[in-house]
């Protein structure tokens, strides 16, 4: 069996306006993987720029940050076995038109910048974005 990790999810100010969040929750539980910490929270604008800072410099960097501080997110800290790559498994490719049937971002998205769901792509990002939106006391493990 896969090592227990934990990664970073959130859901996107466009998938809290639009009522997702509990569609994106049950689809969490229902895999099995247990949400640990969560909080629905407006992100400074200092904070998304940290958040998304591997994009800095990038065409999309601004809106991105613009977008993202747009209305509140649902921030968790998901764990369970092989969870970083199963959730991005489960949201689908970030190119919504790329993902795959049954996913996330193939039932509910269709553009790349309004796209529902965040995951940490990695060990050393999940390690770096729950650091970044948790204190450990937060995480009720
Ligand atoms: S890339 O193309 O490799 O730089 O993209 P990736 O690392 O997969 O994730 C990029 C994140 O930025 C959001 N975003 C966009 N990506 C590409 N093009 C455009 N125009 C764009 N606008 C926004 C995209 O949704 C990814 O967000 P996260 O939260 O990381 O999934």
């Amino acid at each position: 069996m896969a090592d227990t990790e934990r990664t970073y999810i959130m859901v996107k100010p466009d998938g809290v306006r639009r009522g997702l969040t509990g569609e994106v929750i049950g689809r969490i539980e229902r895999k099995g993987f247990r949400i640990v910490a969560m909080k629905k929270m407006l992100i400074p604008q200092s904070l998304a720029e940290t958040h998304y800072g591997e994009h800095k410099g990038k065409p999309f960097f601004e809106g991105l940050v613009r977008f993202i501080t747009s209305g509140p997110v649902v921030a968790m800290v998901v764990e369970g076995p092989g969870v970083i790559a199963e959730m991005r498994r489960l949201m689908g490719a970030t190119r919504p038109w790329e993902a795959a049937p049954g996913t996330i971002r193939a039932d509910f998205a269709t553009t790349v910048d309004e796209n529902i769901i965040h995951g940490s792509d990695g060990p050393e990002s999940a390690a770096r974005e729950i650091g970044l939106f948790f204190k450990p006391e937060e995480i009720l493990s």
